[in-house]
């Protein structure tokens, strides 16, 4: 089977909905940098996550199983992929990409996609492969944050292909974030003693084995004995935490 990205959703999404449920916090800054838009097609929608419910959204997803993981109250995906969004030019008020451009096989190409059927606001949720590695658990297994570097697009880049006037808004991570993404356990560290929390990340695809057996023994070890806290408690007493979060949202 060809995937559409980088990681299969077929086989490692199938818990993706439990794991990975829109934190409101983060979906607020998404829904304002969307503006007064009343039509949205969401890229990369998986299961349908940060989707505004009081707009017309259009939602593209290519992976089956994350398809069948949308909430019934929202519309069914469009089996398509963000290199090739089947509608014409100036199709949406606005478009958005939450936490999927780092899978696409040619991110300029999908990004330039979204730019042509917006008419308006572009929108892009991902991370700052620059800063990734700031998250303690790369003391445990670096070769995690070295192989999501490589993955994510520079944001820099990112505002370049989709051209016009652009911000970038660092959204920080609450402590008790529902969406599980690696920087969101940053307090809750024994999470990633659990395969199901990992198999919801996708950078532990890009890992060997050998390497997370180790990196989750050294944490375990650390738990127990009282290391990680004596290293890391002060993260953990943080309410937020600004990691490599970055909200890119461009104007025509
Ligand atoms: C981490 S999930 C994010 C899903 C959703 N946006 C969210 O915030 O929960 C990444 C999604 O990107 C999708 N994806 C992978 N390759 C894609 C492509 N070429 N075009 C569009 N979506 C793609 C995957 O199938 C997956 O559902």
């Amino acid at each position: 089977m060809r995937l559409a990205g980088d990681f299969n959703y077929e086989t490692h999404g199938q818990h993706y909905s439990t794991i990975r449920r829109p934190d409101p916090r983060i979906a607020a800054y998404l829904h304002a940098a969307l503006g007064d838009a009343k039509t949205v097609i969401n890229v990369g929608a998986g299961a349908g996550n940060y989707e505004p419910e009081d707009r017309d959204v259009t939602a593209i997803e290519p992976s089956a199983s994350m398809r069948s993981q949308r909430p019934s109250r929202l519309t069914p995906a469009v089996d398509a992929v963000a290199g090739e969004l089947p509608f014409p030019d100036n199709s949406f008020d606005a478009a958005m990409a939450v936490l999927t451009v780092h899978h696409w096989p040619d991110a300029d190409q999908g990004l330039r996609e979204m730019r042509r059927v917006s008419r308006g606001p572009v929108i892009v949720l991902t991370f700052d492969g620059d800063l990734v590695n700031r998250l303690w658990l790369n003391d445990y297994t670096p070769e995690l944050f070295t192989a999501e570097a490589r993955r994510y697009p520079a944001i820099s880049h990112i505002q370049a292909v989709l051209g016009g006037t652009s911000t970038v808004t660092p959204v920080p991570i609450p402590v008790d974030c529902t969406d599980g993404f690696t920087e969101a356990f940053y307090a809750r560290p024994a999470m990633f003693l659990d395969p199901a929390v990992r198999a919801s990340q996708s950078a532990w695809g890009f890992v060997s084995p050998a390497v997370v057996e180790r990196g989750m023994a050294d944490l375990r070890r650390d738990l127990e004995n009282g290391e990680w806290h004596r290293k890391y408690g002060a993260i953990a007493s943080q309410s937020s935490y600004e990691g490599a979060v970055r909200l890119v949202a461009a104007l025509p």
